[in-house]
């Protein structure tokens, strides 16, 4: 039985996987904005679930969480990074409050979440730090271009903490789903002001978002027992791509990432000092 913090579980992902770690016995802090979005979970398994308010937005909820899971549980063995949302806006079209709010939401928050659960993790010589990225951090789509960054900034601070951590017994894993039947395109979708010149791009990917909605390919659940099957791994990956979408995106981003580094090869590569300068 381990002690999970989650964020974000009052919808989505974030439900899925609170809900199949109480169902496998693990026992679990519910972070969310709202207590009221998770007293079904409390009530359903008393002792286990335990709800706190949290806000990524609000700097001091991260080390407040961190000690009220150990204050309630005695340990934090697994935090998953899952709170989140997009902004569907061209680079142009997004405000300074958007940009703040997305970077602080997907990036600076789970950032300070991270930071503050380390020290536990190293006094256990254990943890296991799970968040949810995103394939638009890989293979971006126009209109995601703040959203993207703020997942790419994370993934890429874990990446280097995944390495300082190691030899401490923690380990990190970026989840990178692709389309998910969830409330991300929905309710918590954040837009930008249109200009029309980005109607061709923006635009026609804001409508294949509308249209997908409620029709989204992924199943919550399953990638719930996906990631939770994570803990029972020795050598968990540090990327775990989730659904069919995703693993062909991510596919053929890599080719042709390769194809263009070999083509651009002659150019790029003969820049290094002559040998004996
Ligand atoms: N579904 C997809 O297709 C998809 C694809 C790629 C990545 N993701 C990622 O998956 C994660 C979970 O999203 P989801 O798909 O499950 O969408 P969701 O159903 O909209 O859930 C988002 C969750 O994040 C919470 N949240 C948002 N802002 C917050 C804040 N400032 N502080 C604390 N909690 C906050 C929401 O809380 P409230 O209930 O209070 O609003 C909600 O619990 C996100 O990081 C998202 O970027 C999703």
């Amino acid at each position: 039985m381990k002690t999970l913090l989650i964020t974000g579980a009052s919808s989505g992902f974030g439900r899925a996987l609170a809900t199949e770690a109480l169902n496998r016995g693990h026992r679990v802090v519910l972070a969310v904005r709202n207590p009221e979005s998770v007293a079904d979970l409390v009530a359903q398994y008393p002792g286990k679930a335990h709800p706190i308010r949290f806000d990524l937005t609000t700097p001091a909820d991260a080390e407040r969480a961190v000690r009220e899971t150990v204050e309630e549980f005695g340990s934090l063995d697994v935090l998953i990074n899952n709170a989140g949302y997009g902004l569907l806006a061209a680079l142009e079209e997004s405000t300074d409050e958007q940009l703040a709010r997305n970077l602080e939401t997907n990036f600076t928050g789970p950032f300070r979440l991270i930071r503050a659960v380390l020290p536990v993790m190293r006094a256990q010589k254990q943890g296991r730090i799970i968040s949810l990225s995103a394939i638009a951090a890989y293979a971006n789509h126009p209109g995601f271009a703040v959203y993207a960054g703020a997942k790419a900034a994370l993934d890429a601070a874990c990446d280097a903490a995944s390495q300082e951590v190691a030899p401490l017994g923690i380990k990190f894993t970026q989840v990178i789903p692709g389309p998910f039947r969830t409330d991300f395109i929905g309710r918590s979708l954040d837009h930008g002001s249109r200009i029309p010149d980005y109607e061709g791009t923006v635009g026609k990917f804001g409508g294949f978002l509308s249209k997908m909605d409620g029709k989204q390919p992924g199943d919550p659940a399953k990638a719930a027992s996906a990631i939770l099957d994570l803990l029972d791994a020795e050598k968990p990956p540090f990327r775990l791509l989730i659904g069919s979408y995703a693993h062909m995106i991510f596919g053929k981003k890599l080719a042709s990432m390769d194809a263009e580094i070999n083509v651009w090869k002659e150019k790029g590569q003969p820049t290094d000092f002559s040998p004996g300068a």
